[in-house]
């Protein structure tokens, strides 16, 4: 049982402010991602919960105790960096079993236990090696087997994977994940990669310049981002965000975007769900490019533009559309429009649209 918990964290290097008010309550068993970009304070939060930084104002309370007072050594959690430095006169064996040579641990219980470890993460053939002749992934096993031995209270990882190219992250990622539902330890894990955050964490805990934007499982924060900073960050092609204007037109919604000509066609009660912001002209729309709908041919509700540069991604295309003077990326099947300057119709799925106060940023929180 590790249950941790930041109350009001707030830390400053010098006149700086690098967090603020950072509240989190992180469950039993829980894997909490830290997304954000470079300078949002990920790693200052991971090492403050470590005890390696100290913090200015708040509490962290692990199991319901505060730790602050004491040092890293004694809060019992295991930390793996992204410069994984092993130990290079030393075996993996030994490297691995580091950790439980401080300990009073006898030798046949080390051995047994940097075996177990090995098992799990498949390196048990590697023990007699020396780091110099790992793989990138290998060593990074190792190091997350060093961590591991101790069954610490929590495991903390800082960008663990983020040195290693595309394929071994991808293979990295689903081995993290298979540990993790094998050893089941409560995982902070810091990354600004948002697919590593979307495919390990139970809840993705998004930051901005030492805020917490949003706090919510993967789901969630792809399909009811909080603001404008967390709807453009998670999905990639990145959302579509457009100023727009809501009319009452005949019966049904029209909501134009940036000078397009025409507005596309939304249902009536959209009026009233936008409550007013509508005509305010303070508002934003978000529309992810699956929800930017193409044809060939026209139909009703449905807009002729014209494609301008188009993307070819393997199992769907990104292409741009003029709207206007917006440019609004659609995803279509690999090939269906054929170039640049091709006519095509295009419509906006009301139920995939997303709506903000364009000077809070803040989601309105209107769905369809
Ligand atoms: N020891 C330090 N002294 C002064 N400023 C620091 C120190 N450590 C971090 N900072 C500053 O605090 C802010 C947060 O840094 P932090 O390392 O936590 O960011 P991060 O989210 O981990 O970024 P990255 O993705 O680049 O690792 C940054 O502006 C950074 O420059
Ligand atoms: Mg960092």
């Amino acid at each position: 049982m590790t249950q941790i918990e930041l109350r009001g964290i707030e830390k400053f290097f010098g006149a700086v402010q690098v967090i603020h008010n950072l509240n989190l309550a992180i469950a039993d068993n829980e894997f909490i991602v830290l997304l954000g970009q470079s300078g949002c304070g990920k790693t200052t939060t991971l090492r403050a919960v470590a005890g390696l930084e100290t913090i200015d104002k708040g509490d962290i309370l692990i199991d319901g105790k505060p730790v602050q007072h004491l040092k890293a050594a004694d809060r019992d959690i295991a930390m793996v960096f992204q410069s994984f430095s092993l130990y290079p006169h030393m075996t993996v064996f030994e490297n691995v079993a580091f950790p439980l040579r401080a300990t009073r641990m006898s030798s046949g219980e080390v051995d047994k236990s940097v075996r177990e470890v090995a098992r799990v993460l498949r390196i048990t053939d590697l023990l007699d090696k020396r780091p110099s002749a790992l793989s990138g992934g290998d060593m990074q096993r190792v190091a997350i087997g060093r961590a591991l031995v101790r069954r610490p209270k929590a495991m903390l990882m800082d960008e663990p994977i983020g040195a290693l190219d595309a394929k071994l992250r991808e293979e990295m990622r689903a081995e993290i994940k298979r540990l993790h539902v094998k050893q089941g330890s409560t995982t902070i894990y810091v990354t600004h990669d948002q697919i590593e955050a979307m495919s390990l964490a139970d809840r993705i805990v998004i930051m901005h310049e030492g805020f917490i934007q949003q706090v919510g499982t993967p789901d969630e924060v792809y399909s009811h981002p909080a603001n404008l900073f967390v709807a453009q960050f998670v999905g990639s092609p990145v959302m579509n965000i457009a100023e727009a204007r809501v009319a009452d037109q005949a019966g049904a919604a029209s909501v134009t975007v940036g000078e397009a000509p025409a507005g596309f066609e939304f249902p009536h009660q959209l009026l009233s769900k936008l409550n007013g912001h509508a005509a305010n002209g303070g508002l934003t729309m978000g529309i992810r490019p699956e929800g930017v709908l193409v044809r060939h041919d026209a139909a009703p509700g449905y807009m002729p533009v014209e494609a301008s540069i188009i993307e070819p991604l393997g199992s769907f295309d990104i292409v741009d559309l003029k709207v206007g003077s917006t440019m609004l990326r659609a995803r279509t099947k690999a090939g269906y429009v054929s170039g640049p300057g091709e006519r095509v119709h295009v419509r906006i799925d009301p139920e995939q649209a997303h709506f903000f106060d364009t000077a809070s940023g803040k989601s309105l929180g209107v769905r369809l």
